[in-house]
């Protein structure tokens, strides 16, 4: 196996996906009218869609030793996704999401972090070797943030490009982990979270100072900006897409911007490839049972 350019710190869940006609209020019981346990988990989906792409991926993560665990070794084998640093930990559950889908495929999700709530920055010292050989280093949030600060400073003695999407939305942000951040990644909820509002301008005077290099908004139907310290800000259209599950398209997104940037280092044509492979994950069920191949997004980038 050559190292890998792009390498994932983050999470592994075994999704539960209960389709609805709508999303529940509190107190509310509603029944489903299907299932669909899959593969699912931020960083596990982010490296699949990296992978897809045609990207060289390793991914830096913690499973349980339960069969739930193996499922993701097993799958990341087969996707040629370097796991040879994913640590199974013995009586550990394996991550695993309840995920709601209605109707018109919009989804609620609920993460019971398992495993992932151990990986520790000692984890991922043990990979200093692939972070060295790293293009792009991505993280999330499902995962200790002392871990994906210990990556981060890694990458950056390697001189590789870290790329942090803050999801799920948190109530505050590390500041040394954003100043170890060269492009922080963020959907309009999170972006709301983080600094109150989502405008292009409160996040340029608020959240951009804050990190090394750029800050990527996404916006659903709307596409895409580009937030950037040293140029005006890059805007991209949605692709078109019929919407049946959005479940892990953020994950398709972010998972083809790293694998693009990994390639040819340009932000305007990763960007490209993230909202093409965003719009192809939401035409299908599931999360990265959804994505597509890398010609798909070419074709649509
Ligand atoms: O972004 C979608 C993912 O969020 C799901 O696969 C679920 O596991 C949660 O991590």
């Amino acid at each position: 196996m050559s190292p890998a350019r792009i390498v994932v710190v983050g999470s592994y869940n075994r999704d539960l996906a209960l389709s609805v006609a709508r999303l529940p209020g509190a107190g509310e019981t509603c029944l489903a009218t299907g299932r669909a346990a899959s593969h699912g988990g931020k960083g596990s989906n982010q490296a699949m869609q990296a992978a897809l792409c045609g990207g060289s991926v390793a991914m830096l993560a913690a499973v349980g030793d339960d069969a739930a665990g193996a499922a993701a070794l097993a799958m990341w084998r087969q996707a040629g996704i370097d796991a040879s640093a994913v640590v199974s930990l013995a009586g550990e559950a394996t991550g695993s999401a309840i995920i709601l889908v209605d109707a018109r495929g919009e989804n609620m999700i609920v993460v019971d972090p398992g495993a992932n709530s151990r990986l520790a920055p000692a984890h991922v010292a043990a990979g200093a070797g692939l972070i060295a050989a790293a293009a792009v280093v991505a993280a999330q949030l499902e995962t200790p943030v002392e871990a994906t600060r210990r990556a981060f400073a890694l990458a950056r003695q390697a001189g590789a490009v870290t790329l942090l999407n803050a999801a799920p939305a948190p109530d505050a942000i590390d500041d040394d982990l954003l100043a170890l951040t060269d492009i922080l990644a963020v959907n309009a909820v999170e972006a709301r979270a983080l600094a109150g509002d989502a405008s292009p301008e409160r996040l340029a005077a608020t959240l951009l100072p804050r990190i090394g290099r750029s800050l990527l908004l996404t916006l659903g139907a709307r596409g895409a900006v580009l937030l950037r310290k040293d140029a005006p800000p890059l805007i991209r259209p949605a692709r078109p897409t019929e919407v049946v599950d959005t479940t892990g398209a953020g994950d398709a997104f972010i998972g083809a911007v790293c694998a693009r940037l990994a390639e040819c280092g340009e932000m305007a044509s990763a960007l490209d490839w993230g909202l093409a492979a965003g719009a192809l994950a939401c035409a299908k069920a599931g999360a990265a049972a959804s994505f597509a191949d890398r010609a798909a997004i070419a074709a649509l980038a």
